[in-house]
């Protein structure tokens, strides 16, 4: 027998992680594939170095899905191939850097700017929203 639901609980829905990266048009643009508990999971297609930045107010989730991600931190760098993951501290600086193309999974929470306190040309203030049709 089915338990019972909340009767205003939503419906969960597949997410396609390949589709909302296949969505992605050029790099170190964000795009948000989902939220929970005030976090934001968010995909993006990286490539080149990004800019030295920190967020003090949130800690941030890289999980790589393809490729190999360098995250430079200021006393050594953390190499990430798939399948693999880094949590970097809030107030603690990074520079993401793919030398070739990465796949990436952000989680964060909701509304985090990706150069945190640098800005800069690679800011995304508003990241596009992917949703499954
Ligand atoms: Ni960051």
């Amino acid at each position: 027998m089915a338990g019972t639901q909340h009767p205003t609980a939503p419906t969960p829905t597949k997410i396609d992680l390949g589709a909302a990266l296949a969505s992605c048009t050029g790099h170190w643009k964000p795009r948000i594939v989902g939220a929970l508990n005030g976090q934001e999971v968010k995909v993006a297609k990286l490539l080149g170095e990004f800019v030295w930045h920190r967020h003090d107010d949130t800690d941030e989730l890289f999980l790589v899905m393809h490729g190999r991600l360098r995250i430079e931190l200021h006393e050594r760098t953390i190499v990430l191939d798939p399948g693999q993951a880094v949590i970097v501290p809030r107030g603690v600086e990074h520079r993401p850097i793919a030398d070739e193309e990465v796949h990436v999974l952000l989680f964060e929470t909701a509304g985090t700017i990706n150069t945190g306190d640098a800005g800069g040309p690679l800011t995304v203030d508003k990241p596009e929203r992917f949703t499954t049709a």
